[in-house]
């Protein structure tokens, strides 16, 4: 999936200074031109020139099209370009992608595609609009997640630049904005004030000449050690990777920085970027903290092979390495924070994390992790990857994860976010372990229960569910001497193997504890994946999949080959769509 187009050399993206646009680098200026025109250069590359009034350029995308890469300049100076999968046909488009181009607004562009079929016409089908091109079908679609995060269109990967200021949460993720597939790395952009309703703003990072910008995070600058701050309120800093040879120029990863003095909704390249040069293989993914009892900031950095490193900095862009943590077992997308165990503020442990989500527990000085515990694991394979927690929550650490691959047939958009989680530390018999939950806000969006207390399977048992495609359920299971037990519900079917302590969904099998006897589960149900969170969240899996037709949503059937196993409590709400708001 991440193979990328090299081509041969197009000129340097524009500036750096890329407030709140899509791929709208700054303009420059350029002498007043013509109205719109069709015109095919030569095989492979065709071009169109464009009176720039409107905020956007609508592009059709045919997805399978092929990569066509398309270049804006204005004054015939480059501003932006990228890889897109250019319609051929006018009346043959998948969707529309957007190009921002208030920048230029009153001066002329020239559209240039490379690498584009001879005879296309998919420029003929490039529109200017004030609007969304989406306005009447967004978010309405078939496969459409209704209460987990997915892009309006295009393609998300990771979580990016969590963090919460002034009642917003800021969500960030790597997005390829102009098709379906992984590509042209940008920073998309939502917020939220509750985790669960969100709205799309512009894209807040776009590549530049040092290259796409890959995962990172982001932080309330509070006491503006980084000296970016311009108004009354601290700036938001982004730090976050670039990757030059994605574009076809600078060093293959470099570190950047970014600041925002409006509350995220623009962002301004520090100028000296790239503030950590490459260091080695593909060093990636900065995760950044503030660490109060040496008043410096942290920062997490994957190196190389199954190993990271932390950095320090009194201000965010000179960082020091102080030191490796090796042999995590897993590569990419570290995060690092401190959580008490069971809620105990007299015992913390610091948890150092990594993209497929194993994690060690350890103890931290402000310099070095020194781990306590071998590599654990908390999700099991499934869709989930590359999570991140939010800076800036105090008393809570919630996280978003990738709901990695998954299919989407046909749609606009590619991939979900998972429900937004809270993770704790607990005593269990094997030692302290991490916790995952559903933040307490989903809760808001369930309707009226249905529950049912002590039903006896022997064999089959039924149970009714409220007859929706979103689900919440809580169920607590006496397994008795049943060796299996079958949930199966929407077309879904989740097993438990009691007496091997372990629970299967699709593929994915994960460790169960029968404890006391009892079986803890929570199943949330959205229309494109199912969430499955054992004994109080210390074992879950993801899964995505496509709703098939005629899934029986009103009923759950049980099947036991026990003779004494039992449904002790099972409770389960209708959940609300967050989509019922048109945006
Ligand atoms: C993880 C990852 C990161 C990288 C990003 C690129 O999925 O490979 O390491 O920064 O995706 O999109």
């Amino acid at each position: 999936m991440k193979c990328m187009n090299l081509m041969l050399s197009l000129c340097l993206l524009g500036g750096l200074i890329l407030g709140g646009s899509s791929f709208a680098c700054p303009g420059v200026v350029a002498a007043e031109q013509g109205d719109a025109s069709s015109d095919e250069e030569a095989a492979n590359s065709a071009s169109r020139v464009l009176s720039l009034e409107k905020r956007f350029l609508h592009l059709p995308v045919k997805t399978g099209a092929g990569e066509t890469w398309l270049r804006l300049d204005v004054d015939g100076k480059p501003v932006c370009e990228f890889i897109i999968e250019l319609a051929t046909d006018p009346n043959d488009v998948s969707f529309y992608a957007l190009l921002e181009i208030a920048s230029w607004q009153g001066q002329s562009g020239t559209l240039v595609a490379e690498t584009y079929p001879a005879g296309s016409k998919g420029l003929d089908a490039v529109t200017q609009s004030n609007e969304f091109p989406d306005v009447d079908t967004a978010y309405q679609e078939r496969y459409r997640p209704q209460f987990h995060f997915s892009p309006r269109r295009g393609w998300l990967n990771d979580p990016n630049g969590l963090v919460y200021y002034n009642g917003e949460y800021h969500l960030f993720y790597q997005h390829n904005p102009c098709g379906v597939r992984w590509n042209n790395m940008t920073w998309g952009h939502a917020v939220s004030t509750d985790l669960l309703h969100w709205q799309e703003l512009p894209d807040a990072l776009i590549p530049d000449r040092l290259g796409t910008i890959f995962s990172g995070s982001a932080v309330v600058d509070w006491k503006n050690t980084s000296g970016t701050q311009a108004g009354t309120e601290p700036p938001l800093v982004a730090l976050y990777t670039y990757e030059g040879p994605r574009m076809r120029y600078g060093e293959p990863t470099s570190q950047g920085m970014a600041f925002s003095n409006d509350r995220g909704r623009t962002w301004t390249k520090y100028e000296k970027n790239p503030i950590i040069p490459h260091i080695i293989g593909g060093n990636r993914d900065p995760k950044v903290f503030w660490y109060e009892p040496t008043g410096k900031w942290i920062m997490t950095l994957y190196m190389d092979g199954e190993d990271y490193a932390l950095f320090e900095s009194g201000d965010l862009k000179d960082w020091k390495k102080t030191c490796d943590i090796k042999n995590l077992g897993c590569s990419e997308c570290p995060d690092m924070f401190e959580l008490s165990v069971d809620g105990n503020e007299q015992e913390k442990k610091w948890v150092f994390w990594g993209g497929n989500g194993k994690y060690l527990l350890g103890s931290f000085d402000g310099h070095t992790f020194v781990k306590e515990s071998e590599p654990l694991a908390m999700k099991w394979g499934g869709n989930d990857y590359a999570a991140q927690t939010y800076s800036d929550t105090p008393g809570r650490r919630i996280q978003f994860s990738w709901m990695k691959d998954g299919s989407y047939p046909d749609m606009p958009f590619n991939q979900q976010f998972t429900v937004p989680r809270e993770l704790t530390l607990k005593r269990t018999p094997d030692g302290v372990r991490l916790c995952v939950w559903p933040v307490k806000e989903l809760e808001s969006l369930r309707g009226e229960p249905v529950s049912v207390a002590s039903v006896a399977l022997n064999g089959e048992a039924g149970c009714e569910l409220p007859n929706t495609e979103l689900l919440d359920m809580e169920l607590e299971l006496q397994p008795g001497d049943a060796t299996q037990i079958k949930l199966a519900l929407h077309g879904r079917e989740i097993i438990l193997l009691p007496k091997e302590n372990a629970f299967v969904v699709d593929d994915v099998r994960a460790p169960l504890a029968v404890d006391g006897e009892t079986i803890t589960l929570r199943i949330v149900l959205d229309r494109m994946s199912m969430e499955v969170f054992a004994n109080g969240g210390l074992s879950q899996i993801a899964k995505c999949f496509v709703p098939g037709a005629g899934a029986n949503f009103s009923h759950m059937k049980i099947t036991s080959d026990g003779t004494n196993a039992c449904i002790k409590q099972m409770t389960a709400w209708p959940l609300r769509s967050v989509w019922n708001v048109k945006q």
